[in-house]
């Protein structure tokens, strides 16, 4: 039976997340400028995307650029933005064509007015569809996020409109980027490292870790399968038991 077969008789994450990692260390490898890699990377975003959209996931999370990225050399962040910009519009009618809404998260004001605009663009004009949602993280990180969240509520019991008693976990949910996302019950990173590297902290609480030695550039349809098929193969516990979890408790 092929992957995709044996993907189809399985539970479906609803989100899955990946963090794209080892774009540098694979051009490096060819004797390449490490942006290379990055734009070697935009073939398996288009396979993740189209694979997701194929299976009926309902959610795609990709690290695209994190918080901490800001401090690499100048030229590598011009060449990964103009990638990033150039690639969100050329697929832009291909997301359009086939029902996918774009959705941005991060510190977004970071970035130069023109870079903002480009961005943007293809999250108004794909705002109306209804299928797979691949969400980018720009500028991203999740210590950000929570922080950004702790800021809003902060001002709301400051203005008397919340009182501390109220503040949940779901409405604390409410205020983060992802408001009105399910968390990921699945996240892969490619590359070898092992770490959450400050992705979607607060989200990735009872996520399932798939972690893979390829690098982010070889990264194809069937490694997503297999990543799938791994998490299809756990038991999803939430701290219960795992006869509780059997008898469905
Ligand atoms: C990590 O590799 C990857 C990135 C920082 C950028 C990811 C961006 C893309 C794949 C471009 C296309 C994306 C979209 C969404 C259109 P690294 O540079 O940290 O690699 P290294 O760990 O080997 O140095």
């Amino acid at each position: 039976m092929s992957l995709i077969e044996q993907v189809k008789q399985g539970r479906l994450p609803r989100h899955i997340a990946i963090i794209m990692d080892g774009n540098g260390r694979w051009a490096q490898m060819q004797g390449q400028e490490r942006t290379f890699g990055h734009s070697q990377g935009v073939t398996p975003v288009r396979e993740v995307i189209e694979g997701s959209a194929e299976l009926g996931i309902s959610y795609l999370t990709l690290y695209a650029f994190s918080t901490e990225n800001w401090s690499r050399p100048r030229k590598e962040i011009d060449a990964l933005m103009s990638l990033l910009v150039s690639t969100l519009n050329t697929e832009l009618s291909t997301m359009v064509e086939n029902n996918i809404r774009l959705r941005l998260i991060g510190d977004l004001e970071r970035f130069s007015p023109d870079i903002y605009r480009d961005l943007m663009e293809g999250v108004h004009r794909t705002a109306g569809n209804s299928g797979l949602t691949v969400q980018i993280a720009l500028s991203y990180s999740g210590r950000w996020d929570i922080m950004q969240a702790v800021r809003h509520i902060a001002g709301q019991v400051r203005d008397g409109a919340l009182s501390p008693a109220e503040l949940t976990e779901d409405l604390f949910a409410r205020h983060l980027a992802t408001a009105g996302v399910p968390d990921p019950e699945l996240l892969i990173r490619t590359s070898g490292e092992v770490r959450i590297s400050n992705f979607l902290l607060w989200q990735c609480a009872y996520t399932e870790l798939y972690f893979t030695p390829t690098l982010w550039p070889d990264f194809r349809r069937d490694d997503l399968y297999r990543a799938i098929l791994d998490y299809q193969h756990r038991e999803r516990r939430f701290g219960k038991t795992s006869a509780q979890v059997q008898q469905n408790f």
